[in-house]
């Protein structure tokens, strides 16, 4: 069924209760993404992406049917162990970057690790590390205020990836940029994917930004349609 660390929803139905209305998102819904894919989400505002990512991401809980990672249903995990789960296996990227304003670019990278038990020396490791990945070295001293909106986005990526999750979710990723900083964040994105094993899920308006994807899925009154798996993006895939 998949490698260990593909994603599997099955069934999923959510719906959310104002008053005494019930509003129904997602309606049983079937997914599965498996390691190592890039897959973009599209579909009308309202349509329930980020619902959807936020169910992916173990952020909430469906209303019915069950959100299976790793083989791990994560409905069953209580509040602690879902948030364990997640520090240790997804990274979130967000459309307006969610950096802390006074905080360096190397104390916004090294927020994650502090959830953790690692050294201060170890941490500084890992953030340089991060901070090199998205070519931002030599930037560390930096305040969010000093740097453009392509390098902020860079700063909150290498914040996702310092963890090294396995998963990075990605809510408009490049809604807040111009073209070319939304091409050289794309670009990255395509870089972790192929060149470190990371699965990504983005929502994205732009049909540009989707076609970096390795596939593609159109959400629609909460069904998932239009399936598109692409193979010009597979080689490389292999590579460490
Ligand atoms: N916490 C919430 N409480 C009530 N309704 C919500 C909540 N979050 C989202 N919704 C509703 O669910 C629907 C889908 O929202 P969302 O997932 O944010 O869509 P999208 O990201 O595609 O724009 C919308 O009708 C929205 O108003
Ligand atoms: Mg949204």
């Amino acid at each position: 069924m998949g490698k260990e660390h593909s994603i599997e929803l099955r069934n999923v139905t959510k719906t959310y209760k104002r008053d005494e209305f019930t509003i129904p998102v997602l309606t049983d819904l079937d997914l599965v993404v498996p390691e190592g894919e890039f897959l973009a989400l599209m579909g009308p505002s309202g349509s329930g992406k980020t619902t959807l990512l936020n169910l992916i991401a173990g952020l909430d809980n469906a209303t019915q049917g069950s959100v299976i990672v790793h083989g791990q249903d994560l409905g069953g995990m209580s509040d602690g162990e879902i948030t364990r789960w997640r520090s240790e296996n997804v990274g979130f990227i967000f459309q307006l970057y969610n950096l802390i304003p006074v905080l360096t670019a190397f104390e916004n990278v090294e927020l994650p690790l502090l959830l953790t038990n690692l050294s201060k020396r170890k941490r500084r490791d890992n953030v340089m590390t991060a901070l090199r990945a998205v070519g931002l070295e030599g930037r560390e001293d930096h305040y969010p205020r000093q740097l453009s909106g392509g390098q902020e986005q860079r700063v909150a990526i290498a914040r996702a990836i310092v963890t090294d999750p396995f998963l990075l979710v990605a809510d408009e990723p490049t809604g807040d940029l111009d073209r070319k900083s939304a091409e050289e964040i794309l670009s990255l994105l395509q870089q972790l994917n192929k060149g470190f094993n990371k699965t990504i899920v983005m929502v994205t308006h732009d049909p540009e930004a989707a076609q970096r994807a390795s596939r593609l899925l159109h959400l629609d009154k909460g069904k998932l349609v239009h399936d598109e798996v692409r193979n010009n993006l597979e080689e490389g895939v292999a590579s460490s």
